[in-house]
């Protein structure tokens, strides 16, 4: 019965279509991240937002400690970049080759992303097997208009395009 229901949730939860990020932190051993598309904002006052991480990632531990960490809005021709950080690749250093930038807060923002939200932690409550990082957006930027990544069905799609103004970055690659 119970594993009736986990079907069906994974069944639906794939037509549902989700935004896919790539959340960072800086790491005491190198910077950390993975791919994630459970992300929703959450409140305006303060700035609040919410990514869910399963409690057997590898990078869990290295998240729960962080002080701060970015979440990288994928765009449509970062399908790799979401691969990567989804351990889907193989090899170790989920950030060799990759090009980024030290945000603000220290957290790596990854070089051709739509956009970045950089958070203080603020609060983490559990969630089953996973846990919910509540993060306060203390830097948010747009940097292009290329089209978001979209992951729907178990694949990668982007929406039509609409254009939209891309607000001049200050972060140099
Ligand atoms: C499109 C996509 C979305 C994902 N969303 C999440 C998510 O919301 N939360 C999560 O914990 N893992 C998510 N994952 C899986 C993690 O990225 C993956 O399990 C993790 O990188 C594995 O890390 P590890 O090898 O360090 O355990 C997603 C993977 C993909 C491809």
């Amino acid at each position: 019965m119970e594993g009736d229901i986990q079907a069906g949730l994974k069944h639906a939860m794939r037509v549902y279509p989700q935004g896919v990020t790539v959340v960072t932190a800086g790491g005491r051993g190198g910077p950390v991240g993975l791919t994630v598309s459970s992300f929703t904002s959450v409140s305006l006052n303060p700035p609040l937002v919410l990514v869910s991480i399963a409690k057997s990632s590898g990078v869990y531990e290295e998240l729960k400690g962080a002080q701060a960490y970015a979440v990288n809005f994928l765009a449509d021709d970062q399908k790799i970049v979401s691969d990567r950080f989804a351990g889907r690749t193989g090899g170790k250093d989920r950030f060799e080759g990759m090009k980024f930038a030290r945000g603000a807060t220290g957290s790596p923002v990854i070089a051709g992303a739509r956009a970045v939200l950089e958070c203080k932690a603020w609060k983490v409550y559990d969630g089953g097997d996973h846990s919910l990082f509540v993060g306060e957006v203390v830097v948010a930027k747009t940097f292009n208009s290329k089209r978001p990544l979209v992951y729907y069905s178990q694949q990668y799609t982007t929406t039509e395009h609409m254009e939209y103004p891309a607000p001049p970055s200050d972060i140099v690659w």
